[in-house]
């Protein structure tokens, strides 16, 4: 049990509380399904970026999916092997690109044919060889949140079949550029398999394909997108996820790579947050806490639901917002939930809080971002200090 008072104590609120021996439990159950063939875990870093998280994953042996050359530099700070780091992303700057190419990480993961090209020029001027993967989109319905589904031909993630056929075909005869690996993502907080084993057949096929024309890719890249239970979800069991995407890979050997984000860390991590005070305005009620949106941002974004609760106290509930400081209406961390009374100083924990949530916080209204404190076997440790409002004004000059 973890003592959310004392660490609210301790470190202040609005808080991230991150519990590590979770993180391993996850990997570790993740793994496990996999064993059936060579894979390799790469957590994907976006949904919780903290050296410390990555060092403790990095641990267990995961790599790393990143998607801006700042992950890419935060994996190999926190002890991720480079060649279990893989680069992803529709946008890569040149340096980017030559920065990896320096780094000598993983895999490339590109987007389109006008990237392949960048690509390609970069690692003639380096006179390097780049091992790329293609992203494929292979038009399948997630079943998810619009703002998170990725995998149909109407969002902007990766290429058609044909067109990816035409890449890999061109990067082959290339003297530059290696291409060992093909990639999907159709979306995130996925509970349904079927979309996921569809996309898994037609990409395979595609690499059956191209085995046929001699081109031989060893590393097949699920992406991420396994769901987790924020309310009364039914999610897919790990050993399932596995078996789906294996029945698809017949005939083919291949290294299978999976990049979990929220998987590994949602379920892991709380936001504590201590209410001010309360206030009803024609009948509705408030409770107004010292969280806001800039802290935690997927209620407002995705109209998210997060478990809340206040600390210690039940009985006598009835429907209350709970809402931040911030100036937006949108600026609420639950709607319409049976809550009991509350007083100032009461601590009211945000569940499911350890996967995009510092990540997306922002200064917005001069507030600066939370702490960040890390449990393992018992002992608190803090990964993260608070910011202060000096830190918040550091790169900035005034004009007198
Ligand atoms: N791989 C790729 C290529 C991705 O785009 C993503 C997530 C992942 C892996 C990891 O997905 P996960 O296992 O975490 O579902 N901010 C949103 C989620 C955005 C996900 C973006 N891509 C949220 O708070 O729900």
């Amino acid at each position: 049990m973890i003592d959310f008072k004392a660490l609210a104590e301790t470190y202040d609120t609005p808080l991230y509380v991150y519990d590590f021996n979770h993180i391993s439990e996850q990997y570790d159950k993740l793994k496990k399904a996999f064993s059936g063939r060579k894979s390799l875990i790469s957590y994907a870093v976006k949904a919780n970026s903290n050296l410390s998280v990555i060092s403790h994953l990095a641990k267990l042996g995961s790599g790393a999916d990143c998607v801006s050359i700042g992950e890419v530099r935060r994996a190999l700070m926190a002890g991720v092997p480079k060649y279990q780091i893989i680069f992803s992303g529709v946008g890569k700057r040149d340096e980017e690109i030559k920065e990896a190419l320096e780094k000598d990480i993983l895999l490339l993961n590109l987007e389109s044919e006008a990237e392949m090209e960048r690509v390609e020029a970069i690692a003639v001027q380096m006179g390097k060889c780049a091992r790329i993967s293609i992203r494929v989109n292979p038009n399948i319905d997630p079943k998810t949140h619009p703002y998170i589904s990725t995998g149909l031909h109407e969002n902007k993630f990766g290429v058609d079949l044909e067109t990816a056929k035409r890449m890999y075909i061109h990067a082959n005869n290339s003297s530059h550029l290696d291409p060992v690996g093909i990639h999907f993502h159709i979306g995130s907080q996925l509970t349904e398999l079927e979309p996921i084993r569809e996309a898994s057949m037609i990409v395979a096929d595609l690499v059956r394909s191209l085995k046929a024309i001699k081109i031989d890719i060893k590393f097949f890249d699920i992406g991420g997108g396994l769901g987790v239970v924020y309310d009364n979800e039914t999610t897919i069991e790990p050993y399932d996820y596995a078996q789906a995407v294996f029945s698809t890979l017949y005939g083919l050997d291949v290294t299978l790579i999976c990049e979990p984000g929220r998987f590994m860390v949602a379920n892991a991590g709380w936001f504590l947050t201590r209410v001010l005070y309360e206030k009803v305005n024609e009948g509705k009620r408030f409770i107004i806490v010292d969280g806001g949106m800039n802290d935690l941002l997927r209620p407002s974004l995705y109209n998210a639901y997060h478990k809340v609760e206040v600390l210690g106290k039940s009985g006598n509930e009835s429907e209350a917002d709970v809402v931040g400081p911030v100036c937006e209406s949108g600026d609420f961390f639950a709607k319409s939930r049976l809550l009991p009374p509350t007083e100032p100083g009461d601590l009211v924990i945000v569940h499911s809080a350890g996967a995009y949530g510092f990540v997306m916080a922002s200064n917005y209204n001069t507030r600066p971002r939370p702490a960040e404190v890390a449990i393992e076997d018992g002992q608190p440790r803090c990964i993260r200090q608070r910011e202060t409002f000096e830190d918040l004004i550091r790169l900035e000059t005034m004009c007198l």
